[in-house]
């Protein structure tokens, strides 16, 4: 795992569009991603294959995390869909937390489509809890849950749960 870079931004374009259909970040929202913005600590992490795995020479996976004052947000959690269920989501999710944590975050928020039952039982295992329904969020008939999960020096991370 590695911070990103403007170098990685033709590829990260490639894995939005395999790995989010319809949902995916386009160059310009990853650019910006890329960029920052004044005064938001952004954090952008990526996961590159392991040594002789190629997947079109770009990151396996990614996730960005903002932050102001005490609080962070998850904005991007991103896993290549030939890369799930082999711990990496996880591991990204930890890197981001950590960093919330490091930079003096004392909790996390994230929105998650009810419908996404992967990302759910990801965050549910790591801590996060629902704090709110945002009714239409991603459209007509599609609600988020926005999460939170407490963060603290001794806690860096949400506790994976068995
Ligand atoms: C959600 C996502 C990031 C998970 O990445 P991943 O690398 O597959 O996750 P991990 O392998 O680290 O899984 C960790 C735990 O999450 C849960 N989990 C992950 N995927 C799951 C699934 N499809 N079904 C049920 N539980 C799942 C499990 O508890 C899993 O632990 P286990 O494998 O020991 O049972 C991935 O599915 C993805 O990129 N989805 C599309 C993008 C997305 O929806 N991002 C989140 C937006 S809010």
């Amino acid at each position: 795992m590695r911070p990103g870079s403007a170098g990685d931004l033709s590829a990260l374009v490639r894995l939005e569009t395999a790995s989010m259909g319809a949902d995916a970040w386009g160059e310009a929202a990853l650019a910006g991603e890329l960029a920052g913005i004044p005064g938001i600590r952004t954090v952008l992490v990526v996961a590159e294959p392991g040594r002789g795995v190629v997947l079109d020479g770009g990151p396996a996976a990614y996730g960005v995390l903002r932050a102001v004052g005490d609080t962070a947000d998850v904005q991007r959690l991103v896993v290549a869909p030939a890369y799930r269920r082999q711990g990496l989501g996880g591991a990204l999710l930890r890197a981001l937390l950590y960093e919330a944590t490091d930079g003096g975050c004392t909790r996390v928020l994230l929105e998650v489509a009810t419908d996404n039952s992967a990302a759910r039982a990801l965050y549910a295992a790591y801590g996060f809890a629902e704090i709110a329904r945002r009714r239409g969020y991603y459209s007509v008939r599609r609600d988020a849950l926005v999460l939170e999960c407490p963060l603290s020096p001794h806690r860096p991370y949400g506790e994976r749960r068995a």
